[in-house]
């Protein structure tokens, strides 16, 4: 076979012009100073990609093929997702009973990376140039001409990897490569829905009676006697509801009795009743509950870094790192003389992280 018949860019001579700087034929004898010596390479053998056009043009449809089928995985794995449900089962054999959904994401998955690392390899190895070229070895920094050598190596890899003369290739390869990132996007649902505005807002709503947390009775303005310090949740909410933990963790009240001439706020004594003060037990520094409260000064003390609120002046910071006041409940009395929330909190509980960037 003639260089003749043989595509430009795998035609060794034009590449190399310097058959020894290649490798090819340059075979030395060994001595005192070089006991190793250099064996050469053997005769460049061509491929019969390269000499036949058939030959090719079956490669391609080969690699044509993998990535098409990489396509139709991506497709299956994002249909799997959606159609399998959860708590199906199907028998593998040898494995046994597994999830379905799983078996499907994971094999459609698979084949997806598979078919598009077995394409490009077909491709390289039977399309790509077939030069081969030794790289003697250099100093780390590259000079400046090495470098620019090897703009123009990657320019000419470009137009070696012929995307510009088989389409085919070049536009499967794309669609393969831009399908697959979905089955990643398709993942980022179970990350789990968003939060909204969940974090912004407790149970208490207008209405609902304040229900002391020990009792589980719901509070008249008797029971609050003065100097105590009561724990409440919202009416409706019980320990063995599914989501007991997550609403109390905000929802969660402190009750207080003062004389309504010791309150010092004057929108805390008209949110108030009776001098009754509900204020949210989740400390506004970390998010602990607060536990503790001194009648005489009527500061409330958080446990885990001794913040200390001022429950007769809007429970501001008097010590420690919290960083704002506790938000406060309005509260007021129902026609059956139950104490009830009049609103949610105005503004988030616990740790201000909305207050952050
Ligand atoms: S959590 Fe209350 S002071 Fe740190």
């Amino acid at each position: 076979m003639s260089s003749q018949e043989i595509p430009e860019e795998n035609r060794p001579a034009e590449r190399a012009t310097d058959e020894d700087a290649h490798g090819h034929g340059a075979v030395a004898v060994a001595d005192e100073q070089n006991p190793f010596a250099n064996p050469g390479l053997p005769p460049h053998e061509h491929r019969v990609q390269d000499i036949d056009e058939r030959a090719a043009q079956r490669s391609e449809r080969v690699v044509a093929f993998l990535f098409t089928v990489s396509m139709l995985a991506t497709v299956a794995f994002i249909a799997s997702y959606v159609a399998i449900p959860k708590e199906e089962a199907i028998y593998v054999f040898p494995i046994g009973h597994i999830s379905a959904l799983n078996f499907a994401l994971g094999l459609s998955l698979g084949v997806a990376l598979f078919t598009i690392g077995a394409g490009a390899v077909h491709w390289a190895r039977t399309l790509m140039s077939d030069v081969e070229i030794a790289d003697e070895r250099h100093p780390i920094e590259a000079p400046p001409e090495v470098k620019a050598k090897v703009l123009a190596d990657f320019k000419e890899g470009a137009k070696e990897s012929v995307l510009g003369r088989r389409k085919l290739i070049r536009n499967t390869m794309f669609g393969a490569l831009a399908l697959f990132p979905l089955s990643g996007v398709m993942l980022l649902r179970d990350l789990g829905p968003l939060p909204e505005t969940k974090l912004r807002h407790t149970m208490w709503r207008k209405g609902l009676q304040l229900v002391n947390m020990n009792t589980n009775e719901p509070l008249r303005p008797a029971d609050v006697a003065v100097g105590s310090l009561t724990f409440a949740k919202p009416e409706g909410l019980e320990e063995h509801d599914e989501d007991f933990q997550k609403e109390i963790a905000k929802a969660a009240l402190m009750i207080v009795r003062l004389q309504p001439d010791n309150i010092k706020d004057k929108k805390e004594l008209e949110w108030s009743h009776e001098g009754i003060v509900a204020y949210s037990k989740i400390c506004t520094h970390v998010g602990c509950p607060i536990s503790l409260y001194e009648q005489q000064t009527h500061h409330v003390l958080c446990p885990c870094h001794q913040s200390t609120f001022d429950l007769s002046d809007g429970a501001r910071v008097i010590f420690g790192p919290a960083g704002h006041a506790l938000p406060q409940l309005r509260i007021g009395v129902n026609d059956e003389g139950y104490l009830e929330a009049l609103g949610d909190f105005e503004e988030p509980v616990g740790p201000a992280f909305w207050e952050r960037g």
